[in-house]
């Protein structure tokens, strides 16, 4: 029973002691993150790897490509778990490496030169932040990506931005960017679909990839939230849809999301176009404001409610009796270059 799952993470936790270190992504749902000793945002838990470099055991209680992240800058003794092995990411899958590889063979020979430069956002497999090492190339978080960006076009002509199309339009446009040098390419197609003259003159080329979870929100949601709300603040996640983060008072991170509620006074509303766990959890630590998510019908990530709390006691249960379950490992060869690409993201930032 649930008890009975509770007192197992709590006995285990006190168990490992420091040998543990136990991370949560806001998006987690509350009875994992009680259990978390960082939560924060995928930069910010990214770094969190970093910072305890004594614990023997990494659980992170995110999905894949976040563990895999920790494994790339963990040290080499360190052991990242997954506590559910399914707790994927749907964009991240958007994009495989041979696709990839194929479309940047044909932009290549396309330009001719080597002015492309690769952006990968975080929300990707290990495999293409080494692609993006290899090439030159960089990898973004949703919580910098204006700062990685500028980095990229201080190295090249143009971008290569995958796998996700509303980050990086979203990005480029804050930018200055016009639309019309934002390209969405469609790598099933031998040309990618765009014609050569719109190629010629692109400055961030969008991979078609984007998240299910916030590709939902509308302006017309915004727009009833207004109505019935006169004065509402309206925050998204910039995974959105381009017209949603215009029609938005501000669009961040998950962590810039918090912070925005903080920061609100107490007596307003607050509309948020993110995922519902974090949504409700702002909601209860700010008792005084009135914080609601722009969608009306309740929208988990489904891949981030994969870890239960089951999972976790079972992970636990395991290094307590010295197994480790559901480790996650990044081949060497990969690993090295996906971590240049990330030590690039970390150097290119203030
Ligand atoms: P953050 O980097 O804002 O935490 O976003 C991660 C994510 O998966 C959002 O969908
Ligand atoms: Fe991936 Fe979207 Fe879930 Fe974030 S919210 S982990 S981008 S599916």
């Amino acid at each position: 029973d649930e008890a009975e799952l509770h007192a197992r993470i709590r006995a285990a936790k006190a168990t490992l002691g420091d040998r543990l270190v136990i991370l949560g992504h806001f998006y987690q749902r509350d009875e994992v993150v009680q259990y978390a000793d960082f939560v924060g945002d995928s930069f910010q838990l990214a770094n969190a790897a970093l910072t305890r470099p004594d614990a023997e055991a990494i659980v992170f209680c995110g999905v894949h490509f976040m563990a895999e992240t920790a494994d790339i800058l963990a040290r080499p003794e360190q052991r990242v778990i997954l506590p559910n092995l399914a707790a994927g990411c749907s964009m991240a899958d958007m994009a495989d490496e041979d696709s990839v590889e194929a479309a940047w063979e044909t932009l290549t020979e396309f330009y001719g030169d080597d002015d492309t430069v690769p952006v990968t956002y975080m929300n990707s497999s290990a495999a293409l932040k080494a692609f993006c090492g290899r090439h030159g190339g960089i990898v973004c978080t949703s919580s910098n990506a204006s700062t990685v960006l500028e980095w990229a076009f201080e190295q090249g002509r143009r971008v290569l931005f995958f796998p996700d199309q509303h980050l990086g339009r979203n990005t480029g446009k804050a930018m200055g960017v016009p639309l019309e040098q934002m390209p969405m390419i469609n790598p099933r197609r031998p040309d990618l679909g765009v014609e050569a003259d719109v190629l010629r003159d692109a400055r961030v080329l969008l991979w078609p990839g984007f998240c299910s979870v916030h590709k939902r929100f509308t302006v017309a949601q915004i727009e009833q939230a207004r109505a019935q709300y006169p004065g509402v603040r309206v925050i998204v996640h910039p995974e959105s849809p381009m017209a949603v983060v215009d029609a938005a008072d501000a669009a961040g991170s998950t962590d810039a999301i918090k912070k925005f509620v903080a920061a609100a006074p107490a007596g307003s509303v607050v509309a948020i176009g993110t995922e519902i766990n974090l949504v409700n959890r702002l909601a209860a630590e700010n008792p005084d404001k009135t914080i609601f998510c722009l969608d009306p019908v309740v929208c988990p990530c489904s891949t981030m409610y994969r870890i239960h709390p089951g999972y976790l006691a079972w992970v636990l249960d395991g290094l307590v009796e010295g197994e480790v379950r559901n480790e996650i490992v990044v081949d060497d060869d990969v690993a090295v270059h996906a971590k240049v690409a990330l030590e690039r993201m970390l150097a290119a930032l203030p």
